[in-house]
């Protein structure tokens, strides 16, 4: 076991590993019974595995082969296959216009590109500053959430978290920051953000 409550779950070689950030958005998540999840990026699995848990209506992607069966192999291991659909997806692209949920979070690769190379930056370099592909997943969630549905997102002081914060006003959210925490080099942070149609601001 991970912690008390933490399923131990298996990783599978190029998929990232459960870290303070997985933890941090884990521990901030308020996932009801009568939710309907959608976890973008789902990586080895954790985090869908407890939202299968508390809820029969789970749907997770990730844009890596290896996630993909990382997690459904964890879910199999625990008996939660059945609640959950595992789709490979950039970003939410492959799901119908219509698909809409209650809740949707994301632990986005947010590290800015740098010259280093490694097999995990898929899941670390969020584009040229860190936050394009946050920004991108913003846009994308405000289409695909129920009115008052809630967005949860990890940001870090690496990259730019207030152009993440300008794209969810713009997209309608009012934002909250329930979870924060100091590594040794950075400062992340996990945003919620709840769908309000009137506060949508025209983006040009
Ligand atoms: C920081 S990891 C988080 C994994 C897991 N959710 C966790 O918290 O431990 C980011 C995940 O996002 C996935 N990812 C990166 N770009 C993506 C995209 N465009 N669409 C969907 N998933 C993406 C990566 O493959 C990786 O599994």
């Amino acid at each position: 076991m991970v912690g008390s409550d933490k399923p131990s779950i298996i990783v599978f070689p190029g998929v990232y590993p459960p870290s303070e950030d997985t933890y941090l958005l884990l521990d901030a998540l308020d996932i009801r019974q009568e939710d309907v999840f959608l976890e973008v990026g789902c990586g080895a699995g954790l985090i869908t595995l407890t939202a299968a848990r508390q809820t029969q209506n789970v749907v997770s992607v990730d844009s890596s082969f290896e996630a993909v069966h990382n997690t459904l192999e964890n879910l199999k291991r625990f008996d939660l296959s059945n609640n959950c659909q595992i789709i490979e997806s950039d970003l939410l692209g492959a799901l119908a216009p219509s698909t809409k949920f209650s809740m949707i979070v994301f632990n986005p690769p947010y590290l800015p590109q740098d010259d280093e190379h490694t097999t995990l930056d898929h899941a670390l370099i969020g584009g040229q500053t860190g936050t394009e592909l946050t920004q991108r997943f913003v846009r994308q969630a405000a289409e695909h959430l129920l009115r008052e549905g809630r967005v949860f997102v990890v940001v870090s002081n690496l990259s730019n978290v207030d152009s993440i914060r300008e794209t969810m006003i713009a997209c309608g959210f009012m934002i909250d920051t329930v979870a924060e925490e100091s590594l040794f080099f950075e400062k992340i942070q996990v945003l919620r953000g709840i769908l309000k149609e009137d506060h949508k601001e025209t983006v040009l």
